[in-house]
Formats: C-alpha cells, structure tokens, sequence
C-alpha cells in the first residue's frame, strides 16, 4: 500500500512513521508512506498556500491552486483509490474504516490547517473525509499519523504474528482481554489460574468472556446490534 501525505508541516509525521511497526512495514516494502511538503507547490515567490477567507473573519484558509497542483502531480503518475481529508467534521475513524482502508493500494491524505481548506476541494476532490475525535487537533498531521499507523498494521505480514490483529481491541466489536506477564505473582498480586493451565479451549473460552465482560462494562455501545 501507498500513502502519500500533503500537508504543510510534514516534520510533524516524521518520527511517528519512522518508527517501530511502521518502519518495519515500510522497511518490508509494504507499506510506503512519502510526505509532499504543500509549500513546494505554493504560488509565487514567498510560496503562498493560505489567503484570507471570502466574508471576513479571522483565520487564513488553505487555497485551491497549491493542493490541486500537488494532487494532479500525483494522480498523473498513479490511479488513487481514495483522496482523504482530515477534519473534525469528518467521518470517526474506527476499526471498521481501517479495515476496508487497509485493502487499498494507492491513497493520498491531505492534512489541513489553519481555518481549513477551500470549500471546493472538499466538494470537487476529496473522496472521504476522516476525523479522529470530537476534538480540534491543530492541524491534520497528528490525526494522518494515527490514520497510517491503525492502517498500517492491518496490512498482511507487517505484524510479526498475524494474527495479533485479529485479537485487537474492536475486531468483532469487542474490547481485548486482560494479559499478563511474568511473575507469575508479585506483591501477592496473582495472575489468574486458567492462563497457567495450559488449556488452550479453556483460556480461548476464558479470553473470550473477559473480552465480553469489559465490553459490556466499557463500551456497552458496541454491543448494541
Ligand atoms: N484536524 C483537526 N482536528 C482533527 C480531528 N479531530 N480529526 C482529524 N483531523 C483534524
């Protein structure tokens, strides 16, 4: 899968995407992330990418010519399966969305800033729109991180054991079990019996519970339909 990234503080994704899984994937040749810094494509001499917005008010909004070069630039040299702008008035990330965004070869993420982007690129450009929660993040990078990472490790053979995705948290819309680790008792603090068994039905079955359990006490929600 190939990610490209517009944004105009591309040093802000530098160190999430360089790092554990994500380098792994990138370094597996599956997954390639490239960041296009906005500016390089901003008009003029000073590289203008944002002007003041139509009607007043305070606040600079992104402009059309900049994105659009940059997107044509990148549409010429590939098919994109998606064109995503990241937004708080976007669609909720969640596990269901990474999972069908994670099937996809080629996708750009546009990142925005300041008061947003021109109206028409959303209307004439932009294929999905994503938020990553009901707050205001400063600009879009922070939010395509997250999108990439959750993406990213859904991707066939970048985990190591492939079937640790399958046991994440909102796969079949239930939250992961409680785990463990060695000691086997600290501060009297006991890790409990059935892990120690050695049974594998019975821990499968007691997993299972205690997924169903913290489900219904978390994120009775998603229990729903
Ligand atoms: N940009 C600013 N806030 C955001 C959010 N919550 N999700 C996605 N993009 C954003």
């Amino acid at each position: 899968m190939r990610i490209d990234i517009i944004s105009v503080l591309p040093e802000l994704l530098e160190s999430p995407l360089n790092h554990s899984i994500m380098k792994r994937a990138q370094q597996k040749q599956l997954l390639e992330v490239v960041l296009h810094p906005l500016r390089d494509y901003g008009l003029g001499k000073n590289k203008q990418v944002d002007d003041y917005q139509y009607g007043g008010g305070a606040g600079m909004v992104m402009m059309i010519e900049p994105i659009l070069n940059c997107i044509n630039q990148l549409k010429s040299e590939r098919d994109y399966d998606a064109v995503i702008y990241m937004t708080p008035d976007g669609k909720t990330l969640n596990q269901k969305i990474a999972n069908q965004l994670s099937l996809l070869q080629n996708v750009i993420i546009l990142c925005g800033h300041y008061k947003g982007i021109d109206e028409r690129i959303r209307e004439h450009i932009i294929t999905m729109e994503i938020s990553i929660g009901d707050y205001v993040l400063s600009g879009g990078e922070l939010a395509a991180a997250v999108v990439v990472d959750t993406v990213g490790r859904l991707i066939p053979g970048v985990l190591n054991d492939e079937t640790s995705a399958l046991f994440d948290s909102f796969q079949d819309d239930l939250l992961a079990p409680p785990v463990y680790t060695r000691p086997e008792i600290y501060n009297g603090w006991k890790v409990p019996e059935v892990l120690l068994s050695g049974h594998d039905k019975n821990i499968d079955d007691w997993r299972y519970e205690q997924s169903l359990l913290r489900t219904k006490e978390r994120r009775p929600d998603l229990l729903k339909d």
